[in-house]
């Protein structure tokens, strides 16, 4: 594995930053990241161990909606500080034997990487002392075609990853992009956006009159307007 930042010091990254890069060895052949994934999002996340259940129930989960992520033009890349023989022989049992929850024979495609040595998990700030030395929290970067982390999620190691949340997210933060606007607490597509407020009072005034077509206020500093679920989905699912 090699790191383009060996310094165990290396702050952890934040929404803002560019994605560090490095690369690795995984189940899918070596990878350089984030450069192999030019122009797509990617979602960067770890899990602490192979071969336990809360790790299996993800996989198992994450795998199934595996195509649902390629639509929205995203490649998935797991992580632990397993090696490679263990990623191998997990992701095995789990297509030949394990059935959960009307889930079976899952194949896990994406790139799972090994780190035994943890640097990629140090450089990503997934290895957090508090909970544990020497296995990886459940962290979740979202990274966008331009290599910009733009949100993170960590998880215990107890508390296994609400995937739904995982993709609204994604849905959402490629919404923010392709229509300049914010969302609201619990937004999911169809549901009315917030236009951001526009720097001036008068503009604020002529909001709250309904000057501006279409828009709908509930004070001065928070408007919104429809975007209908056809419209985002055209935009997220275009070719
Ligand atoms: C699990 O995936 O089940 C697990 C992993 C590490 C610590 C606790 C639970």
């Amino acid at each position: 594995m090699e790191t383009n930042n060996m310094n165990t010091m290396t702050p952890m990254p934040r929404i803002g930053d560019k994605a560090p890069s490095f690369k690795a060895k995984s189940t899918q052949g070596t990878i350089a990241f984030p450069q192999d994934f030019q122009g797509k999002w990617k979602i960067l996340f770890s899990h602490p161990a192979d071969f336990t259940p809360v790790c299996t129930s993800e996989f198992m989960t994450f795998a199934t909606m595996a195509k649902e992520f390629e639509d929205l033009n995203t490649q998935l890349v797991g992580l632990s500080v397993d090696g490679l023989y263990s990623h191998i022989a997990w992701l095995r049992t789990i297509q030949e034997k394990i059935e959960y929850k009307g889930m079976k024979n899952v194949e896990v495609k994406f790139p799972l990487i090994e780190d035994i040595t943890m640097e990629v998990a140090k450089l990503y700030g997934m290895i957090q002392p508090g909970e544990s030395n020497t296995q990886a929290v459940r962290a979740v970067f979202f990274i966008d075609p331009q290599d910009i982390i733009r949100a993170i999620i960590y998880y215990p190691l107890a508390l296994g990853r609400n995937f739904d949340e995982i993709k609204r997210t994604l849905i959402g933060l490629q919404t923010v992009d392709n229509f300049g606007v914010a969302l609201p607490a619990n937004w999911r597509p169809g549901d009315e956006v917030i236009v951001p407020t526009a720097g001036s009072c008068g503009v604020a005034k002529s909001r709250m009159e309904g000057e501006e077509k279409g828009l709908k206020c509930y004070d001065w500093f928070f408007c919104t307007k429809e975007i209908s679920k056809e419209e985002v989905e055209a935009k997220l699912y275009r070719k």
